[in-house]
């Protein structure tokens, strides 16, 4: 890769941008979970939610556990809902008392969260809702709603803050476009 090449177009999403998004989307949270009763737990959706969530997680006030999946997509061209492979799963005896948030960078054709969250439901959650800091809802193969979404964007090619092009650029502190030179060449 040239050294020299801006290698992101621009930034979509800045850090004070995601800084505000972070603060009240952990405000929505302390709000929603505030019952006794609650048993929040925050879930990882690997690798791409990691800095998504230690950030949110250190917002949120109520009480709360975190745990982790890694799952990926291999249907997300197809109308179904079934091809998610989970590589991690979510291994806990209480899981009848948990209410799961499950926590994404991006829904693209939905099939991942569509997927996961009739999965978790299945497996006795008492409740579980989901969130994400970006939403593409051109993309959507699947019809998919968020509980709660940092922000829309277009289609178009991001990275950073989690999100990756061949794993790389995944800690840069904000959301940007990549630069198409950089994938059109390989
Ligand atoms: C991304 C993202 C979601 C999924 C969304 O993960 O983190 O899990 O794709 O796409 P969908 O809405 O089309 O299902 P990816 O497979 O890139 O893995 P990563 O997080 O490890 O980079």
């Amino acid at each position: 890769m040239d050294g020299n090449r801006c290698e992101i177009e621009k930034v979509l999403v800045s850090e004070e941008e995601i800084d505000s998004i972070t603060t009240r989307i952990a405000a929505e949270i302390d709000r929603d979970y505030a019952g006794e009763d609650c048993q929040l737990v925050l879930l990882c959706i690997l690798k791409g939610s990691i800095v998504f969530m230690g950030d949110l997680m250190k917002k949120v006030t109520v009480p709360l556990e975190i745990d982790c999946m890694k799952v990926s997509s291999y249907g997300a061209g197809t109308q179904t809902t079934g091809n998610v492979n989970i590589h991690l799963d979510l291994l806990r005896p209480d899981i009848d008392k948990c209410d799961i948030l499950i926590i994404e960078d991006i829904i693209d054709s939905g099939v991942t969260l569509s997927y996961l969250k009739k999965y978790l439901i299945g497996k006795g959650a008492k409740s579980v809702r989901t969130c994400t800091l970006l939403d593409k809802p051109s993309r959507r193969k699947v019809e998919f709603t968020p509980d709660y979404c940092g922000t829309e964007i277009p289609d178009e090619f991001v990275v950073g803050y989690g999100l990756d092009y061949d794993e790389k650029y995944r800690a840069l502190p904000y959301v940007g476009v990549l630069h198409p030179s950089v994938y059109s060449k390989e």
